[in-house]
């Protein structure tokens, strides 16, 4: 990749909110990698038998598995691909990148819509340096549920939009866009980036497979706390509001401290009812402990 090639994509991610790169990943590392987070998914997931009409309105849109880079070390090699970050480092415009977290996005055959939203309302980050790489693990398709991006909505208002538990509330934030979603249907090897303000949905899975999608979200070196949200990115690290974003949960992710892809800090006992439950579906590390 050139440095004429990174520039186009800046641009197009500074205009759009997003930038679709096909072809960025070879088929047989989709393969690879792909491997690694099914055997996440599957052993996150190995006590979760319920059917999708069981799950809740939320579940019904994506199995979600958080942090995976940390207890299955074979998904770092995905998590801190060079040709990844380096791109994602391009976008987001400072010397060094670092992770914000990761996450297993499968949606299920059948699977609901995913509803518009804007993900950075949901992150105690104050600057808008953050981009999320959408990296799916096989083609997907209209029928497949691929994702849609408002172009140039990162600009626009910041609204956070209860996608866990306030059905429909996407759809009032579509129609506040005044234009429509590009779909982008994806093969194997393409990745897209989306900027945190862009506000994304996706189509349901109408298909018989599930859709397999790696997502990691990368932040600006030198990014703060903004707000007090809690967080497991910050909070673990005990990072203060204002203060740099660092610690061993954050990694810096591009370009990597010794070639070597970084060992995760560890997880504090889970507590509270929301967070237990999250360990105990396996959204988060720990519930098998
Ligand atoms: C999806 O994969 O359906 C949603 C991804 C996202 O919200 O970033
Ligand atoms: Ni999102």
């Amino acid at each position: 990749m050139n440095r004429a090639q990174f520039s186009d994509f800046a641009d197009r991610f500074r205009r759009d909110g997003y930038v679709h790169v096909p072809g960025l990943l070879s088929a047989a590392e989709i393969a690879f990698h792909g491997a690694a987070v099914d055997e996440a998914v599957a052993v996150r997931k190995r006590d979760d038998s319920r059917s999708l009409d069981e799950k809740t309105p939320y579940e019904q849109s994506f199995i979600q598995c958080q942090y995976i880079w940390e207890d299955f070390p074979k998904v770092r090699a995905l998590t801190f691909h060079d040709k990844v970050c380096a791109v994602a480092n391009a976008l987001v415009g400072g010397e060094r990148l670092r992770l914000w977290h990761d996450q297993a996005l499968y949606k299920e055959p059948g699977g609901r819509p995913t509803e518009a939203h804007q993900d950075q309302p949901y992150w105690p980050i104050a600057e808008p340096d953050t981009c999320t790489a959408w990296i799916p693990l096989q083609p997907v398709d209209e029928a497949m549920g691929c994702m849609g991006y408002v172009p140039g909505s990162h600009e626009g208002e910041h609204r956070f939009v209860d996608i866990f538990s306030a059905k429909g509330e996407g759809e009032d934030l579509m129609a506040r866009q005044g234009r429509p979603a590009r779909f982008v249907p994806c093969q194997v090897g393409d990745v897209i980036f989306h900027q945190g303000y862009t506000v994304h949905l996706a189509h349901p899975n109408r298909s018989d497979r599930m859709r397999r999608v790696y997502t990691a979200i990368y932040f600006r070196d030198g990014c703060t706390r903004g707000g007090d949200r809690p967080h497991p990115s910050v909070d673990r690290d005990h990072v203060a509001e204002g203060a740099v974003i660092d610690g061993s949960a954050t990694p810096v992710a591009w370009p990597l401290p010794g070639g070597e892809a970084p060992t995760p800090g560890p997880w504090p006992e889970i507590r509270g009812e929301r967070a237990g439950r999250a360990a105990r579906l396996g959204i988060i590390p720990g519930g098998k402990a």
